[in-house]
């Protein structure tokens, strides 16, 4: 018999993880560390990231900072090959970063907002996953790439329309480069995060009447903590879930069951 799953680390494994600054990325980075990884942060603010980069490393773990604007292609390319050279090679990444600039009707929505939500959250994140492949391809080596989408793309995004839509191509993305990159060892999934407590869900979850109308449709009963999903990332890197790709898994405390 194959040997059971004694536990999952990510030891001698190297992760990009964009977004890492603060929220749901900044939880995953400190996981990955914890767990063994050496971690490249990646987000727009070096003050932040280097933050994250000193809390990491009192608590023992190995992180460095690559401050990046991921709806840049050439900046995102950039990102991939430094940290290639910086650390020797790259097994993880984590498309984390995204921004949601307009909220409103779909009908009233601005180019300016839907041309940058659709470079930082799917032209810079299909960058990224094509430098990391093609890395991983000239290595022969196997590797996991993980997505964050949105329960808001597996249903409708009400007043968050240009979000929601490619938050919904990003699982596509995922299921099509899960079938092309398969039989070379490197598998892509996708999480869907319901209401976390982050600065992107602030204007949510800090009003106290829709946290209330949140938390009462929750079966878990609460908003979610970023470390909430950093544990799905953490399986979804590791050699545990070796034989999972292509899936978009649900982290939302239950909230889009009925
Ligand atoms: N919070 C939720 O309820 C929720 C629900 C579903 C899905 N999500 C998804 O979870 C992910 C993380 O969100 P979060 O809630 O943790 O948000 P957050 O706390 O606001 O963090 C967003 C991160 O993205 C970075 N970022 C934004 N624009 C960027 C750009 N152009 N280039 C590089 N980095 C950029 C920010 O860093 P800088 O400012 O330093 O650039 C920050 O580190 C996103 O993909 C979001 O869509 C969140």
């Amino acid at each position: 018999m194959t040997a059971p799953v004694a536990r999952i680390d990510l030891q001698d494994k190297v992760a990009i993880v964009t977004g890492s600054s603060r929220g749901i990325g900044e939880a995953i980075a400190h996981t990955y560390a914890t767990a063994g990884a050496k971690v490249v942060l990646a987000s727009r603010k070096r003050d932040q990231l280097e933050r994250v980069q000193a809390d990491i490393e009192k608590n023992g773990g190995t992180a460095t900072v690559m401050p990046c604007h991921t709806g840049d292609p050439e900046q995102v390319e950039g990102l991939v090959k430094d940290a290639v050279a910086h650390y020797g090679k790259v097994d993880v990444l984590v498309n984390n970063a995204a921004t949601n600039p307009y909220f409103g009707p779909m009908l009233d929505v601005q180019w300016a907002a839907w041309d940058k939500t659709f470079e930082v959250n799917l032209k810079g994140v299909f960058a990224a996953t094509r430098a990391v492949a093609k890395h991983l391809l000239d290595r022969g080596a196997p590797g996991s790439i993980i997505n964050m989408s949105s329960i808001l793309g597996v249903r409708a995004g009400r007043l968050q329309g240009v979000y929601s839509m490619t938050k919904t191509a990003m699982i596509s993305m995922t299921k099509t480069l899960a079938v092309e990159l398969g039989p070379n060892g490197i598998r892509v999934n996708a999480i869907c995060p319901g209401f976390i407590r982050t600065a992107f869900a602030s204007a949510l979850v800090n009003d106290e009447g829709i946290s209330q109308l949140l938390v009462g449709k929750t079966p878990l009963g609460r908003i979610g903590d970023p470390v909430d999903i950093a544990g799905l990332a953490l399986y979804l890197a590791s050699d545990a879930s070796r034989f999972v790709t292509g899936a978009a898994y649900v982290a939302d405390g239950g909230i889009t069951l009925e």
